[in-house]
């Protein structure tokens, strides 16, 4: 292997995660000099395209969002990287082409931006072409199944040609710079580890709310839902960092290991509880941020009698002995007031209270805002100034941005990199992606046993009412400041 020679082979060139995401990962990171330096990018797609038509494609849609980031000269010495082909992911003959057009000594990435129901064809054929060598590595796009036989169906087909330390499924919430930082707070810190279980944490709260709807994605979304989309994959990983143990270190199968046994010790919902701990909302028409916004069964491609949730709250629990008894609340939602996800911790309150009122009202709490911004707060008790001894709640506020210097690399980017250097640690594995599934689908039968339809929730608030009451029954409330 030639560590400075790489082909990057993206299967759904013209798609939108390519020009969206990929490429200006791509050229970021060739922009600030972590691609390797002779790394070549084939784009593939099912247009007839030449490469020229590819890059005005790409400069007429990727570049815009680029516009501050470097020049045209930077942007055109990085197009020289890309080449276009024209190929059908269906028909094994095509491959043929791509073997001429790839080095064997460099390591060679496989990225499969395609549709799901693709994977299992694309790495039949790459492998009856004799493409796959040692040094190469296919990246899994999400969703990865609709359910826990389609997501080990996927698994099955792909395990039949690429080793698992081959294979990189992505969540991209693992590779925000913020999510990565959450590790560095628990286990960097030492005054967190002693407090950081039952009985001195109350409640764990995971918000991931956004103010974007549906847009163009009603064909895929409708099909989804949030559960799938959203909790299945970034919430459930983001619990898992919160609640694992310290893994032995930051190797990827010790990490992978520990994630592994925070979904594990996540219960099966049975139908009673599916009816009392989890809520399914779905938008109508409201206003977000000042600006009307139609309700999801009226955006283009939704089917108007649509019950798909565009919003879940749900409550778990995770069953050992650092957790026993904490509830884990987990909330996502589209059109919600305000973009924001954010991971709650509430410890518990003091046994007793020498200030005259109950140990109840004495609030710490820890609130760590992964995106708009990127900050810790700690909620802590002061004196009210004035002759008494009354108490406030006041913050400890740490602007992550500000404190630490340097550039933020959008998600994609960090884990391209990884992918190239052959990092796995922020990659999902096999097991865990289907020990992720199990705790879904029991929900999903529950919900289409249950039958009901999703709740409304006015666009531009925090969803339906019944989020709030599923953590009201817990005695616990959402936190909404900012
Ligand atoms: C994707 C979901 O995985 O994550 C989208 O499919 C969602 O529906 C997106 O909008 C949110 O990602 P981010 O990085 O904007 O928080």
């Amino acid at each position: 292997t030639d560590p400075a020679m790489t082909d990057i082979v993206i299967f759904g060139g013209s798609g939108d995660l390519a020009w969206r995401k990929l490429i200006p990962a791509l050229y970021m990171a060739d922009l600030h000099g972590r691609l390797p330096e002779d790394t070549r990018i084939l784009g593939l797609g099912r247009q007839p395209w030449s490469t020229q038509q590819y890059a005005a494609f790409l400069t007429q849609h990727s570049a815009p969002q680029l516009r501050e980031q470097g020049d045209d000269e930077r942007w055109h010495r990085f197009l020289q990287r890309i080449q276009y082909v024209a190929l059908d992911a269906n028909d094994a003959n095509g491959y043929a082409v791509l073997g001429p057009l790839l080095r064997p000594p460099a390591t060679r990435v496989y990225y499969l931006a395609t549709a799901p129901a693709l994977f299992a064809a694309i790495c039949q054929h790459l492998d009856t072409a004799g493409l796959i060598t040692p040094q190469s590595r296919v990246v899994l796009e999400k969703p990865l199944g609709h359910d826990l036989p389609t997501a080990q169906a996927i698994n099955a087909a792909v395990a039949q040609h690429f080793a698992e330390h081959q294979i990189f499924r992505i969540d991209h919430y693992l590779g925000k710079e913020t999510v990565q930082n959450l590790m560095v707070l628990r286990f960097g810190n030492a005054i967190f580890e002693p407090i950081w279980r039952a009985p001195y944490i109350r409640s764990v709260q995971i918000t991931v709310a956004e103010t974007v709807g549906v847009g163009n994605r009603a064909g895929f979304y409708d099909q989804t839902g949030a559960l799938r989309d959203m909790v299945q994959n970034h919430l459930l990983q983001l619990l898992c960092i919160v609640a694992m143990e310290p893994p032995l270190s930051l190797e990827p199968d010790d990490v992978r290991d520990e994630k592994l046994k925070v979904l594990r010790s996540l219960p099966r919902m049975d139908l009673p509880t599916i009816r009392t701990h989890t809520v399914r909302g779905q938008y109508t028409a409201g206003a977000v941020e000042g600006q009307s916004v139609s309700g999801y069964l009226e955006e283009p491609g939704v089917p108007a009698d649509s019950q798909t949730e565009t919003f879940v709250a749900l409550q778990t629990q995770v069953r050992n002995a650092r957790w026993a008894g904490v509830p884990f609340f987990l909330r996502t939602g589209k059109r919600m007031a305000t973009r924001r996800s954010q991971i709650v911790i509430d410890f518990a309150p003091l046994p007793f209270s020498i200030f005259g009122h109950s140990g109840d009202a004495i609030v710490n709490r820890l609130i760590l805002t992964l995106q708009p911004e990127e900050s810790v707060q700690l909620q802590m008790m002061a004196k009210e100034p004035g002759s008494g001894m009354n108490t406030k709640p006041v913050y400890l506020n740490l602007d992550l941005e500000s404190a630490l210097e340097g550039r933020r690399a959008e998600a994609y980017e960090r884990l391209l990199i990884d992918v190239i250097k052959g990092r796995l640690t922020h990659f999902m594995r096999r097991d865990e992606l289907e020990a992720a599934w199990r705790f879904i689908d029991p929900i999903l039968e529950g919900w289409r046993a249950l039958g009901e339809k999703p709740r409304p929730y006015t666009a531009g608030t925090w969803g339906p009412a019944a989020s709030s009451a599923l953590m009201a029954r817990a005695g616990c409330s959402w936190f909404e400041e900012s």
